[in-house]
């Protein structure tokens, strides 16, 4: 690395620019060249990861992540009420948890500043409650905690406790991930039957609480108003291993300002690492000698010896060319409609079934009644309360209203995009279009409506094999995680697993001799199976 930097300006001009564009052929230096598409949580742990392996190894190597819009963190984003450059809310990805090592290790070594959580103003205001469409049927606040046994027990027996001991019983299994011997894992299928938990991928949330003992009662008010609105699902639907993340909720933190801010940092963190945003990537092509060229939408190109693939394939729009060894499923992803808005209202207690003058909780999730039947084959069915969640996540100074007028920022997760009248109903207050189509005064009682329509994780249906990480010799594939897991430090760990990966290979060749190293690679490129010439083409 020293050695290369000191003679870079002795190079000739034009060596020197191959060199800088990463272009073939330049054998000016070993440089392992790398391409990242997808500035995600994955893409971007994969390109952080890699430098400190690389580097730590001896390993010149240069990393392009290239990203399509104009942001890092792909689903990890956030917007500004009212446009408003010094406010802002997460849109996607909100939280994370106390046993997610990397992200809250990397946090802590980029000295980025967790966020306090909302300060209510009244007494008496609940901090979250379950709600069936009919009534409330649990309220907590924020002193007794997730875990407010005594009032837990009351309602519910021993089902909290055990679900508790479940839920770290599954943490457990899955923290082996982290480290040797699991880690690197070559096989994400292997390595979740390694730790036991295939067993519960296997099942849904569902069959798995009925088989440990869990309570009915508890299941469906508790922990399926968890998977509701972390995952947009029902007990039936959503497989055991996900269903007990989402009771994982211990420590959930996020960083103030927006947590894309940690893979923009990790993506800052090394000069081996360049990021190119607005930059789509429409083929990828093996040659025949193993490296891979990468084109652009703007017809440009450029070559590499590997390839991290950090984006659901599916909404890649790639071509893929020729088809590698393993093409990922198409998996059917949650359509989650993300609404947010700012008015001075609270929602209004006669929405819910409440007296005048109580206090509706400020974060509603919701769960059916027990005795409503339900479709199990339709996931994401919304029941009696029409939606999963509403919550307001902040109370801020509306800048644009005549006089200042402070107002609530409510977020809400559905399943059908929200309406005048769905606002109007929760609200008691009228609500017109143009306040949702953001054309009426900063005044109205609507000030600032948002709506976004996220792929945002898969359907988590009970499965006992996942997708290859390996698609192809120096191609990999970030998304089958989220099959088993989708959060943001699942897709960081598979960035992470296979920057390993990566390195360790390239360790190798290193020891067996750069030049033998060279023929092995090119013999490993040519192994193409019979049948696997044709392109494939990613569609949505
Ligand atoms: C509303 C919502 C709430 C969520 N809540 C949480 C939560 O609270 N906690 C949590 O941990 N997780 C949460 N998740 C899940 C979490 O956001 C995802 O699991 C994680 O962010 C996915 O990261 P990724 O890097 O794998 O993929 P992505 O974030 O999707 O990144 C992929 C990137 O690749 C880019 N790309 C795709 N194709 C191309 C191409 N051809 N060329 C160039 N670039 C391309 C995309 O633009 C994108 O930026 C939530 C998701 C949503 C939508
Ligand atoms: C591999 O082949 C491509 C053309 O297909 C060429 O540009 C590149 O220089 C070759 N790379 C190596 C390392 O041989
Ligand atoms: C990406 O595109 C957007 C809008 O098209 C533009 O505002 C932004 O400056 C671009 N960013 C980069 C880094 O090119
Ligand atoms: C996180 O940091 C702790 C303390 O420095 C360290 O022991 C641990 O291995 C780190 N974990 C990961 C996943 O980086
Ligand atoms: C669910 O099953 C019912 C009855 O078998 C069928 O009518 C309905 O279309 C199915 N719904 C979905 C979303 O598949
Ligand atoms: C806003 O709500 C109030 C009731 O609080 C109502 O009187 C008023 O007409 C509403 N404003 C608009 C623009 O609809």
């Amino acid at each position: 690395m020293m050695v290369r930097i000191l003679t870079l300006p002795l190079l000739a001009p034009v060596a020197a620019a191959a060199l800088s564009s990463g272009n073939a052929g330049d054998k000016v230096t070993d440089q392992k060249r790398i391409g990242i598409i997808g500035a995600g949580a994955a893409g971007s742990s994969a390109a952080y990861h890699l430098a400190q392996y690389a580097r730590d190894a001896d390993i010149p190597t240069q990393i392009d992540v290239y990203e399509r819009s104009a942001h890092v963190g792909g689903r990890s984003t956030t917007i500004n009420p009212w446009d408003h450059p010094h406010y802002s809310v997460e849109l996607g990805a909100s939280i994370f948890v106390e046993v997610n090592h990397i992200l809250v290790n990397a946090s802590r070594d980029f000295g980025l500043r967790t966020a306090t959580r909302m300060v209510h103003d009244d007494k008496g205001m609940a901090d979250l409650g379950i709600w069936n469409g009919k009534e409330f049927v649990y309220t907590m606040t924020d002193e007794g905690g997730w875990w407010d046994m005594a009032k837990l027990f009351w309602r519910y027996g021993y089902a909290p406790v055990k679900t508790n001991s479940l839920m770290k019983d599954t943490v457990g299994k899955f923290l082996n991930f982290y480290e040797k011997p699991l880690f690197p894992f070559k096989s994400l299928s292997k390595a979740v039957q390694d730790v036991g938990l295939i067993e519960v991928t296997g099942l849904t949330g569902e069959q798995f609480l009925k088989n440990k003992g869990v309570g009915d009662l508890f299941a469906n008010e508790i922990i399926q108003a968890s998977t509701r609105v972390n995952y947009a699902s029902n007990l039936g639907s959503i497989h055991g291993v996900e269903t007990m993340v989402c009771m994982a909720a211990n420590g959930a933190m996020q960083i103030d300002g927006g947590n894309w801010q940690i893979f923009d940092r990790m993506l800052s963190s090394s000069s081996s690492i360049a990021t190119h945003l607005n930059a789509t990537i429409t083929h990828i092509s093996k040659q025949t000698n193993g490296t891979y060229v990468l084109t652009f939408s703007n017809g440009g190109t450029k070559t590499f010896d590997q390839i991290i693939l950090a984006s659901p394939l599916q909404f890649s729009h790639l071509v893929i060319d020729p088809a590698p060894a393993h093409v990922p499923d198409q998996i059917p992803y949650i359509k989650l409609h993300v609404t947010h808005f700012a008015t001075p209202h609270k929602l209004s207690p006669s929405a819910f079934n409440l007296p005048p003058d109580a206090q509706v909780p400020q974060a509603i999730l919701t769960t059916i009644p027990a005795e409503e039947p339900y479709p199990h084959n339709d996931t994401t069915y919304n029941g009696s309360p029409g939606f999963f969640s509403i919550s307001i996540l902040k109370s801020l100074i509306n800048p644009l209203s005549a006089v200042p007028r402070q107002e609530y920022v409510y977020k809400i997760f559905s399943d059908e995009p929200v309406s005048a009248a769905f606002l109007s109903n929760y609200l008691g207050v009228p609500v017109t279009d143009a306040e949702i189509e953001g054309t009426a005064d900063p005044d109205a009682n609507v000030s600032w409506f948002h709506h976004k329509l996220f792929h945002s994780y898969p359907h988590e249906f009970p499965r006992v094999t996942f997708e290859e990480l390996k698609l192809d010799d120096g191609l990999w594939y970030t998304s089958g995680m989220e099959s088993f897991i989708s959060t943001m430090e699942t897709n960081a760990l598979m960035g992470r697993n296979i920057a390993r990966l990566v390195v360790d290979r390239w360790l190798e060749e290193k020891l067996e001799g750069a030049e033998d190293v060279f023929e092995g690679w090119r013999y490993e490129g040519l192994q193409q199976p019979a049948g696997q010439q044709q392109p494939f083409h990613a569609k949505l």
